[in-house]
């Protein structure tokens, strides 16, 4: 049996699950779980000491779903009180604030932190993982935008949910999409179910999405050095439309990278003699 599969109490009915909320501090773990438990909202910010734990029944399908939830601090400071809870885990909400690049750029660093706590024997691909964009009632500040958020997730073969605590807005559709995630990975012997575990799309499609958001001027964004010939720019654009255009490439943000490759190409022909 896998590490990480849960304790069934009676074969085939009820199930047990643990859970765990992950990601930085004041991000809206907590807020995420009181609006999907208690329905209410609380605005007053009250940071979670060490962890949580609370217990929930959901139904997915003719099972009765036991659900204990770990709820974890984001803040350093409690890392020493949280690292021993990743272990025996089938699914974890990793959560994220939209109007906080820090909390998105960190998201690595908790994968990081929960694979050092489980040691080489621990199995990060037997869980569920749910990516929550929070505080999307946040609009003005919004500074990480869905395609971002999505493709990292999406590239991982994580589930991706747009969230608002606040409005409840993506929380009732996240908390079901992941439950039933996780009952479908219980039912297949504790593996992620095929569909899930693979992207629609490539790791250098992922990849090259990224590297042209995050590119400095044109010809960083074609990849050719500044001053390049006609040719090789057109070189360049041709690699770079076969892999993003969008009636081959399914990623999350690619229609946006094909269109600012191809203004790229536009503007650097216009100033090459
Ligand atoms: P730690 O326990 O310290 O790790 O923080 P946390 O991630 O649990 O954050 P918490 O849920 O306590 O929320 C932090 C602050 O953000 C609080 O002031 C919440 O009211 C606010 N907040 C949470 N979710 C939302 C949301 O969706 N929209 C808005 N506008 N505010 C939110
Ligand atoms: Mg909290």
């Amino acid at each position: 049996m896998e590490a990480n599969m849960p304790k069934r109490k009676e074969p085939g009915k009820s199930l047990r699950i643990k859970v765990i909320s992950m990601g930085n501090a004041e991000v809206g773990k907590s807020c995420i779980i009181k609006r999907y438990c208690e329905k209410r909202f609380v605005s007053k910010y009250l940071a979670t000491i060490g962890i949580d734990y609370g217990v929930t029944k959901v139904q997915v399908r003719d099972r009765e779903i036991k659900v204990n939830i770990f709820d974890m601090a984001g803040h350093p400071f409690f890392y020493e009180v949280r690292n021993e809870f990743y272990k025996d885990t089938q699914g974890v909400i990793l959560v994220y604030d939209v109007g906080q690049k820090d909390s998105f750029d960190a998201l690595d660093a908790w994968l990081a932190e929960m694979k050092q706590e489980l040691g080489p024997h621990g199995n990060m691909e037997n869980i569920i993982f749910v990516v929550c964009a929070n505080k999307i009632d946040c609009t003005k500040h919004r500074c990480v935008d869905e395609s971002e958020g999505r493709l990292w997730a999406e590239s991982k073969g994580f589930l991706y949910f747009e969230t608002s605590a606040q409005t409840g807005e993506g929380i009732n559709e996240m908390f079901q999409t992941f439950y039933v995630s996780i009952v479908d990975l219980c039912e297949n012997g504790g593996k992620r179910p095929t569909t899930n575990s693979s992207a629609s799309f490539t790791k250098e499609q992922a990849d090259t999405i990224r590297r042209i958001r995050n590119s400095k001027d044109s010809w960083d964004m074609l990849g050719v050095k500044p001053g390049a010939s006609r040719d090789e720019v057109n070189k360049a654009y041709r690699k770079l439309a076969v892999l993003l255009h969008p009636d081959k490439c399914v990623a999350p943000g690619s229609e946006d990278a094909f269109k600012a490759v191809v203004n790229a190409r536009t503007a650097l022909l216009k100033t090459i003699k």
